[in-house]
This record gives structure tokens, C-alpha cells and sequence, in this order.
């Protein structure tokens, strides 16, 4: 089966990654890290330290976005004060509110709205939100999956300058590699907004969702957050090896970003122009395509017949829609010209 659902990675992991599990230490295995010794996480929040330029102590380490998102969300909304809301984007990751239930937080969407071949945060409704409704946490994601905009970090610092000084923000940039190449604004950002958490992952642009790693940056204002996430005995020691390895290959996984957005371009040459067909600009490894409606059992059939998976949405107001992975070529390929088939082209 090809999985163009999750927004996985089907390419191979950079050499340097192959190399660096097969040097391993297993001796290491035996061993928790001596690390903690010295007041540091993890081999591989001195690296991040490092790469990014901030303090390892502000620097999180969580088996994927996933957890730390899941951490953030379940100590914000139990603080004391009983404050359990957060804003959403509408359409956005379900796991958002999900995770929000789990602690009978109140989750509330803000809107995004469409404007040509994009998805656009609604700026203005969403800073009149923060302030009639003072939420607990603001989540924002960048680009946000499934409608594949992004924010730049000057609107992100113009909206955060508006949102109460009570409210922590959680951004979540799991995909935010494709977008920016200069990461300087994180430091930037962290250091003007105490409240600031932003999420990042080894599961997308550098393809390695098996090894379930994630980091965090926090504002100085998250030192308790941060120590409540910490792990006192230490993280994986393969996986904060290969973490490492994983991102001093940017270049090898930059070259399969760049390979992709070819492929990005064959969907909106030849999907769009489909008569009921819209392909939406999108700064991820995903793509989301409108349909129409009546042709969704027959793609459902037709790709499973090729033995391929992909996500059609479900969620109200965009379930007409499907948000396909990237993947190699030749898998573009067969989806495309499945796509197109159906469609009578
Ligand atoms: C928007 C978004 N955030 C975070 C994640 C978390 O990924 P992981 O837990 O693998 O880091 C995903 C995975 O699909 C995602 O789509």
C-alpha cells in the first residue's frame, strides 16, 4: 500500500542517518545519559542549543510534536485559575481539540477564510477573539495542515503584541522547515513573548516519523512548563543520535523539498484546470485539492485499485475536499493521472 495520508515521508532518510545507527555505541544502551550531570537534557538539546542559537534551557525534547503539544495543552488548561480555552484555527489538526477534551478544556475556532488559491488566517476577527474571550491558550499552526498556508514571523510578532499577556501561545510548526530556511526568528520571538512555545518535529521535512521526535522552544516565562516536561532520566539515546544526524543532513532533505514542490506544480497544472477541481497553494508536503463531491466513491475506488491511500476530508465546511501527501515521483505520477481519469481526462 502507498500511504499519501498522513503526511509521511516515502523517500529514503539521508545517508548520515543510515551511517549514524550503524555506528551506534550499543554499550550506550546499558547506560542511562550522564548528561543530567551537567543540568543539560540531552545530547541533542545541546545541539539544538547550538544550531539555534538559545539557552538549552529553553529547549523541550518529547516523542514527537505530538507529546509536547499534548503537554502543553493538558498544564495550560489545569492551571488554577480554571481558564480551560483555547482558540483553534477552524480547520486545523483534530488532535488539537482532542487533546484540549482529555482535560475537559473548551476548544473554539477561529476562522480562516479563502481568498483565491490560499487559506488565510482571519487576523482582525481573530484579535478581536483574544480579547472578548481571554483565552488560556492560543494555538496556532504554521503552516497549518490541512489548508497548507503559512504565517510569516512578522505577522506572527504583530498578532502576539496584540494577544492578552495571559494567554500562552502554543505554535505549532511541524512543517515549518519547507517555509523558512532562516530560523534566527524563533530566538527573536521567544525572547520578546515570555508566553511562547513553539513546536517542531523530526517527523516531516527530515522524514523520520518512526523515531518519534520532537523539540519545543520556550519563552523565559515557561520555565515551569519546561521543567514539568523534562524527562529527569533522559530521552532515547539512538533516537537523539539519529536526531542529530537527521538535521545536519538539511541539505539531502532540502534537495527532496525542492523535488516535491516539482511534483506541487504537476498538481496544479494538471488537477487544476479539471472542470469542479481547485488545488489550494500549499507551503507542506500535503496538497489540498477540492473535488466534486459525486466523484468520491469512484477516486475511493480507483486509487485503492492502485493500491494508494489518501485523505478525503471529513470536516464541516471542507469535506469536499481531499489533502493528498507528496510523494516520490512515480507516485505523483499514479495519483495524478488517477485523479484525471475519474475526472474523464
Ligand atoms: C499539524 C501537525 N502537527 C504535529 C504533528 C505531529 O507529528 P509528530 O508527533 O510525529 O511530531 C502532525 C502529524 O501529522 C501534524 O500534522
Amino acid at each position: 500500500m502507498n500511504f499519501l495520508d498522513r503526511n509521511e515521508f516515502n523517500f529514503a532518510p539521508a545517508p548520515q542517518v543510515l551511517e549514524a545507527l550503524k555506528n551506534f555505541d550499543t554499550q550506550k544502551l546499558g547506560f542511562y545519559t550522564r548528561i543530567y550531570d551537567e543540568g543539560k537534557k540531552s545530547i541533542f538539546s545541546v545541539f539544538l542549543s547550538e544550531e539555534y542559537g538559545i539557552d538549552e534551557k529553553q529547549i523541550m525534547l518529547g516523542y514527537g510534536g505530538e507529546d509536547l503539544l499534548k503537554e502543553a495543552v493538558h498544564y495550560f488548561l489545569t492551571l488554577p485559575d480554571h481558564n480551560r480555552l483555547m482558540l483553534v484555527p477552524k480547520f486545523s489538526w483534530w488532535y488539537y481539540k482532542s487533546i484540549a477534551d482529555e482535560v475537559d478544556g473548551q476548544t473554539v475556532q477561529y476562522p480562516l477564510y479563502e481568498d483565491g488559491d490560499t487559506y488565510r488566517y482571519d487576523m482582525d476577527t481573530l484579535k478581536k477573539m483574544l480579547h472578548e474571550l481571554n483565552p488560556k491558550i492560543l494555538l496556532l499552526a504554521s503552516p497549518n495542515n490541512p489548508t497548507g498556508n503559512a504565517l510569516t514571523p512578522n505577522q506572527i510578532e504583530n498578532l502576539l503584541q496584540e494577544a492578552p499577556k495571559t494567554t500562552y501561545i502554543v505554535i505549532d510548526e511541524a512543517y515549518a522547515s519547507y517555509v523558512n530556511r532562516d530560523n534566527s526568528y524563533i530566538k527573536r520571538l521567544i525572547d520578546e513573548f515570555p508566553n511562547l512555545l513553539i513546536v517542531r518535529t523530526l517527523s516531516k521535512f527530515y522524514g523520520l516519523p518512526g523515531l518519534r521526535m520532537g523539540f519545543g522552544f520556550t519563552g523565559n516565562g515557561l520555565g515551569k512548563f519546561n521543567r514539568f516536561g523534562n524527562k529527569y532520566l533522559g530521552y532515547n539515546r539512538i533516537s537523539e543520535e539519529l536526531a542529530i544526524a537527521a538535521l545536519k543532513a538539511t541539505d539531502y532533505y532540502r534537495d527532496i523539498a525542492d523535488k516535491i514542490n516539482e511534483d506541487r506544480k504537476n498538481y496544479e497544472r494538471e488537477i487544476g484546470v479539471l472542470s469542479g477541481f481547485k488545488v489550494y497553494k500549499s507551503q507542506a508536503n500535503f496538497i489540498l485539492i477540492k473535488y466534486p463531491i459525486e466523484l468520491k466513491e469512484p477516486l475511493q475506488n480507483a486509487l485503492k485499485e492502485q493500491d494508494y491511500k489518501i485523505k478525503f476530508m471529513n470536516e464541516p465546511d471542507i469535506n469536499t475536499h481531499l489533502r493528498i501527501t507528496l510523494g516520490r515521483p512515480e507516485q505523483n505520477r499514479i495519483v495524478i493521472d488517477t485523479i484525471k481519469k475519474v475526472a474523464g481526462k
